[in-house]
């Protein structure tokens, strides 16, 4: 089975054009969904000067040479655009063919493709606030989507592990015994916000405390040359903080594990060589007693080249100097053919600047892709960036309790009969699914504003409406359950109801090519939206149960259909999709 219309039209187009004109033979068709008939092609338009023929005539050429199968109609429009129409049965048929498959017949494109994606990568002794909620969401729905595919995902939590501040907390937490942090001495405070506390006060103490100061530069030391005891606090402290953040993956239900995490600290062994390697190539040099390397085409608002710091004048390296790092493990131990980093758009500069340094160094192979998957900010509703009245960042778990309250109300409203065990976990399942797609559904590049309210609705492109469809359309299933399953007719005939959605349903692989090929979650959300709306215009025109056979055999099909690629859809997503709401 090929894996969509879209291609076997591509085909029978292509075909047509190497018919119409031997040089043409491979050439792109150019064939694209169109609102005038199922697909339209531009190729005509494209290739009129390398024909040597007007487009309106070269497009009727090629008509004329479109054998019949899988297209019913090809017309020509417009200066010379074809507007094509897909046979009936051609649609039945891959509906037939596809519903019978488990694998819903969805295409391997990335199968033999190791991608490394880096995602989440809070900071230990920190609270994650958007920003990681963000990476978390959309990395995990990339990893999601790739791994369908068949590409071989590697999933790496960078987490904030290693640094300067530890010195001080672990100092802090040595002179206050009486501090509680551990998960067993805390009431309902989780360990990151009782350590977060902890290091602002450790901070404060720093900076009023010349003692304190001396003292905690001692321990920086002490971290950094491996003391038993400063090892054993710091092993313990990102020991608490990841067991929180898991809180927070679990209740996100998202992929990540702890075997997933390879936080800053654990390329501590390999910065030397990184440093030392690069210095080799000639790539970064020595400036004021520190080692750098001074980018090629970035410069900084003085008009001097940006540098890339790999080790302080004191010896200490940093975030720099750790991120080269990455790129030459993942390169180089993990074997990655494609290599996402999922961070926020602030740090742009900084991936650039690692992957020109790398490129310099030799270390990128021409098949290895980097790619910086950048997001927005999250805004408030005032279109400010998103904090409490108080003016701090908002924390994660505060932000889903707003949210699946919010959806418990919802829930309430729509459904009064449910009882409250199954509306709680219903309440649970869409508010968190809520946040999920209000953040998977606009465009990562764009700021977007958090907006609870609109993020629980049912109605229009919100997690809750695609949830909501998907438990009416098992109801449907539900009524004919114990059936042998539903014998398609290609012969029978099609309404367009059914074909608009027929199609939209065959679309499915096609955009989850597209997701992988511009890493852009929200091209999935904005097709599961229109399919569940085409199954909606479909449901409303075309009764299923009570309709005769053959019809009531090809409209369950299409219904089994349009449930599993939901199913499906959410799936990636990373949300649930419930059988009864
Ligand atoms: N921990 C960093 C932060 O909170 C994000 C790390 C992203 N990954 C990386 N390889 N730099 O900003």
């Amino acid at each position: 089975m090929t894996s969509s219309l879209l291609i076997e039209v591509s085909a029978a187009v292509a075909d047509g054009i190497a018919a119409a004109d031997p040089a043409l033979t491979g050439a792109d068709p150019l064939v694209r969904p169109s609102e005038r008939a199922d697909f339209q092609s531009g190729a005509a338009l494209a290739l009129a000067r390398r024909a040597g023929r007007p487009p309106g005539e070269l497009a009727a050429r090629v008509a004329a040479q479109v054998r019949p199968g899988v297209l019913a109609d090809v017309r020509v429009s417009g200066p010379g655009f074809l507007e094509l129409t897909v046979a009936a049965d051609a649609v039945w048929r891959r509906v037939a063919g596809r519903v019978a498959r488990p694998d819903l017949g969805l295409p391997r494109g990335e199968a033999g493709r190791r991608v490394v994606i880096d995602y989440s990568a809070p900071n230990i002794a920190k609270e994650m606030h958007v920003g990681h909620l963000r990476s978390t969401i959309i990395g995990d729905c990339l990893a999601r989507v790739l791994a369908r595919l068949g590409a071989d995902v590697v999933r790496q939590n960078h987490l904030g592990d290693w640094g300067t501040q530890f010195g001080m907390l672990i100092q802090y937490l040595d002179e206050q015994p009486g501090a509680a942090w551990r998960h067993d001495e805390l009431a309902g405070e989780s360990s990151v916000s009782a350590l977060d506390r902890l290091y602002r006060a450790a901070r404060a103490r720093f900076d009023a405390d010349p003692g304190f100061a001396g003292r905690s530069r001692a321990r920086v030391v002490a971290l950094q040359s491996g003391d038993p005891a400063t090892i054993a606090v710091w092993r313990e402290i990102v020991a608490e903080s990841e067991a929180a953040f898991r809180q927070l993956y679990d209740r996100l239900d998202v992929l990540l594990t702890p075997a997933d995490s390879a936080g800053e600290s654990f390329y501590n062994e390999r910065l030397a060589a990184v440093v030392d390697e690069l210095t080799r190539a000639g790539v970064a040099v020595v400036s004021d007693g520190a080692v750098v390397v001074f980018s090629a085409h970035e410069v900084g608002p003085d008009g001097a080249p940006v540098p890339l710091i790999l080790r302080k004048g004191d010896g200490g390296y940093g975030y720099d100097t750790t991120d080269l790092a990455t790129l030459r493990y993942r390169v180089r131990e993990l074997h990655a053919d494609r290599i996402l980093y999922v961070v926020d758009a602030r740090q742009a500069l900084h991936f650039r600047l690692v992957a020109e340094a790398a490129r310099r160094a030799g270390w990128l192979p021409s098949g290895v892709e980097v790619v910086h998957v950048s997001f927005g900010t999250v805004l408030g509703p005032d279109g400010r960036p998103f904090r409490t009245r108080a003016g701090d960042t908002v924390t994660l778990g505060s932000l889903l309790d707003a949210a699946v309250d919010r959806a418990r109300a919802v829930v309430a409203e729509k459904n009064p009969s449910l009882d409250p065990a199954a509306a709680d976990s219903i309440a649970e399942l869409t508010g968190v699914g809520a946040v999920k797609y209000a953040e998977l559904s606009t465009s990562r590049t764009k700021d977007y504003s958090f907006d609870v309210d609109r993020m629980v609705s049912f109605t229009g492109n919100t997690g809750g409406y695609l949830q909501y469809a998907y438990a009416r359309i098992a109801a449907i299933l539900r009524r004919a359950e114990g059936e042998p399953a539903p014998v398609v007719d290609p012969a029978a005939d099609l309404h367009p109801a059914e074909r608009a959605l027929g199609l939209a349903l065959d679309a499915f692989g096609d955009t989850l090519a597209d997701v992988a090929a511009t890493l852009e979650p929200h091209r999935l959300c904005t097709y599961l939206y229109d399919t569940a709306r085409a199954f909606t215009d479909f449901y409303e025109a075309c009764p299923v149960l009570t309709a005769p056979e053959p019809r009531r055999g090809n409209r369950l099909a299409l219904c089994r259909l349009t449930a599993a690629t939901l199913r499906e859809g959410l799936a990636l997503l990373g949300m649930a999709a419930p059988e009864r709401m």
